[in-house]
């Protein structure tokens, strides 16, 4: 037996690092989609393929019985996946594991994705029958196991898609009805390793607790009033509210020249607001735009040494295909 499944990636819209804290936060899926292919077979290991192992001829093969010993960098998103779910299901089967990922990721989740597709794929052939909130919690799980830190954002988004209103460790994950997103997406060509960025940030918190908690609240603030202009399409506050949100982003110190440039090339083009998406430091940031200002902003972002990521917003959650 095989099942398929696939996941996408996500654009965080606003409440970035504040959501570490227990502060809400708003993500929407970007449909950039990992694919996770199981099927059964006759030998007592688990054989995991992915593009990076398949490129250099190799592949991971692991005795089942060693399955919670030491984790391969490459797949260890998957491992940690398949323990979860093997311990919820309390068996083991011997499985054949592919993983397609989009050539380029651009820092949008896919150890997220790649990580509920596993999830969700295994749960099915499993057939385990688990709503979206249980695939999430051992999701969510092996992330952890991995990353050993996160609020999980992400990977709530790749398993309910759309937009969601998310707070850490899925206290509150609530789906918005929002419709199209007029957003623009631009790549600063600089992948960064978020677990040091949110550490950097701990410290800065650890340092000067009454300052930098005042800071997240107020993330907090305009990430609530930010999701009531997105239900109600208000899109002049909302540019507004992602401005301010983008100067509380570099008072954390996660603002790089990089992304600045695309940011202020991106509202000189026109954007009403624009912002990173993620922990900084590098990866994606996103513009507000509308019909008038679109092309301008995707020309600036290009001109200012960014790469427009044309990808549908919005994107369906986990699904078996
Ligand atoms: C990283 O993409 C977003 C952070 O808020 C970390 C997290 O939520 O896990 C910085």
């Amino acid at each position: 037996m095989s099942v398929t499944a696939s996941a996408p990636g996500k654009l965080l819209l606003l409440g970035d690092h504040a959501v570490v804290y227990q502060r809400p936060c708003l993500v929407t899926a970007v449909d950039i989609r990992v694919r996770v292919e199981i099927t059964e077979q006759d030998t007592d290991t688990l054989d995991i393929l992915t593009p990076e192992l398949t490129a250099r001829g190799e592949r991971r093969t692991i005795p089942l019985a060693q399955l919670h010993q030491e984790r391969r960098r490459e797949t260890a998103f998957v491992e940690a996946a398949v323990a979860h779910v093997f311990e919820k299901a309390q068996q083991q089967r011997a499985l054949r594991i592919v993983t397609h990922s989009a050539p380029r990721s651009y820092g949008l989740g896919s150890s997220s994705a790649v990580t509920a597709s596993t999830v969700a794929a295994l749960a099915a052939l499993l057939d385990l029958r688990l709503d979206q909130k249980a695939l999430f919690d051992l999701a969510y799980a092996a992330v952890l196991d991995v990353q050993g830190t996160g609020s999980g954002f992400d990977v709530a988004s790749a398993i309910y898609g759309g937009t969601i209103y998310y707070m850490r460790g899925g206290a509150v994950i609530e789906p918005l009805d929002v419709g199209d997103l007029p957003f623009v997406i631009g790549y600063s060509g600089e992948k960064v390793g978020t677990v040091n960025l949110v550490k950097q940030v701990a410290r800065l918190r650890d340092c000067h607790p009454t300052v930098i908690n005042p800071l997240f609240d107020l993330i907090h603030t305009i990430t609530d009033q930010g999701r009531d202009c997105l239900l109600r399409r208000d899109w002049a506050a909302l540019g507004d509210l992602i401005n301010i949100h983008q100067g509380l982003l570099d008072s954390l110190g996660v603002n790089v020249p990089q992304l600045a440039r695309l940011i202020f090339a991106a509202r000189s083009a026109g954007a009403s607001g624009a912002k990173l998406s993620g922990a900084g430091g590098g990866d994606c940031m996103y513009a507000l735009v509308d019909e008038t200002s679109c092309a301008a902003v995707k020309a600036a972002l290009r001109h200012a040494g960014g790469e427009v990521i044309d990808q549908k917003l919005h994107a369906p959650g986990v699904c078996i295909v």
